[in-house]
């Protein structure tokens, strides 16, 4: 289950070299530079010595490295605020105003908040701790985290002891997953819950829900395919429409072994998964294929970043590319998709409609949703110009010839 290669990280202790086990789910390189710190590290020393590309192995309490976190995290902000955040905010204040915004600067703000916020996760991985075997941690008052991090990280070797070096911001990464996965996300419209795992995209934004309860279904509909089904959302919504057949598809393990999990739970035995690279094999030909693709067409600076970022649009156009030959004769395609790239001037609305067409497909209707997540409404992002404007849509194609 780890998606990580196995690599290690050494410091001194006691005039002694240790060793351990390196895991981050991020892909951060394993620390070259690591240096024991406790309860007496002061946040500025602390902070001062991140951005300096210094590791900081905690050995004091459990919880006080938590408020150092959310210190470090406070000294980023003011720090951005300062620099960055004043440029990027001048430029978007001159977007809302519709003044002499180049086409180039919209893009060039996304890209500098997706570099301010690695730049704001390499600092705060700085903060790393240790692991026994099974993932204990041996810090006062620390909490038992081992069930949280054998689901997110898969399981360690007991058998040669071996011990994990890991960043605290992992591990929280890791125990924030694990509430869900308890919890599970609530459905507005659906009257269910779903229930993420560690790296499954999760459907906080419900907008496209109802949009996909409401949309009428094609007059035949026995076989539906759903491809990227993450949490299993949508092959569940197509299940409960009362679809005979929905085979849904995803290649990341994790979302496999999540929209099982969520099927089972529900008892859904209409439902078959595959692992697959976009569209199912030995399967029949579908009455309607549903897609809901990663929506930014950018590069994924990580594996948690591939159902949010899709680079060059690789996996749309690869759906679309594909989707008619796996359909049924009357079938119908629905896809997915914000038109946040649009306004971000990372992808033109001809593009897309160009690769309609070069797939063979033409557009039968279209169903729009305005947004209402947090972000949507918040003026103080940079992007806010961009983002208050979104609009998400069910596109239903059908080949030209039907
Ligand atoms: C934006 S998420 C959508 C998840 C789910 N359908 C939903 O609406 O909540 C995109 C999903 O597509 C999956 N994915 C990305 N590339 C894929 C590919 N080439 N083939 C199959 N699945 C893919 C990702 O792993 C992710 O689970």
């Amino acid at each position: 289950m780890l998606a990580i290669e196995k690599q290690y990280v050494q410091w001194h202790e006691n005039e002694t070299l240790h060793h351990a086990r390196w895991l981050s789910q991020s892909n951060q390189v394993p620390p070259t530079r690591i240096i024991l710190v406790d309860d007496k590290m002061t946040a500025d020393e602390a902070y001062r010595l991140a951005c300096e590309g210094t590791s900081m192995l905690w050995h004091g309490d459990f919880h006080n490295a938590r408020q150092l976190l959310q210190a470090l995290g406070r000294r980023i902000d003011r720090t951005n605020e300062r620099s960055e955040q004043r440029k990027l905010k001048k430029a978007a204040n001159k977007s809302a105003a519709n003044k002499s915004v180049t086409p180039k600067e919209i893009p060039n703000l996304f890209h500098q908040q997706r570099q301010m916020q690695a730049q704001r996760s390499r600092i705060l991985s700085r903060l790393l701790l240790e692991l026994d075997a099974g993932y204990i941690s041996q810090l006062r008052r620390a909490p038992d985290v081992s069930a949280a991090c054998t689901a997110a990280f898969g399981k360690l070797d007991k058998a040669i002891d071996e011990t994990c070096v890991l960043s605290f911001r992992d591990l929280q990464g890791a125990l924030g997953a694990e509430g869900w996965r308890e919890k599970g996300v609530p459905i507005t419209g659906l009257g269910l819950s779903v229930f993420p795992h560690y790296g499954v995209f999760a459907p906080t934004r419900h907008e496209y829900v109802q949009l996909l309860l409401d949309v009428p279904l094609p007059d035949t509909c026995d076989v539906a395919f759903d491809i990227g089904t993450g949490t299993g959302l949508l092959a569940i919504i197509l299940a409960q429409r009362g679809v005979k057949q929905v085979i849904a598809t995803d290649l990341n393990p994790r979302a496999l072994a999540c929209s099982n999990d969520n099927f089972t739970r529900l008892d859904l035995s209409t439902v078959q998964l595959q692992q697959a690279d976009l569209f199912p094999t030995d399967v029949p030909l579908a009455n309607l294929i549903v897609c809901n693709p990663p929506w930014l067409p950018a590069k994924p600076s990580s594996p948690l970043e591939y159902a949010v970022y899709d680079a060059n649009s690789t996996m749309l156009r690869g759906f679309l590319q594909g989707a008619k030959q796996h359909l049924a004769k009357q079938g119908e395609v629905w896809l997915i998709l914000s038109d946040l790239a649009e306004h971000l001037q990372l992808r033109s609305r001809d593009e897309l409609l160009g690769w309609f067409v070069d797939s063979g497909l033409k557009v039968k209707y279209r169903l729009d949703t305005r947004p209402k997540h947090g972000r949507s409404q918040d003026n103080t992002d940079p992007l806010f110009a961009a983002r208050s404007a979104e609009i998400t849509s069910l596109w239903c194609l059908v080949p030209f010839d039907s």
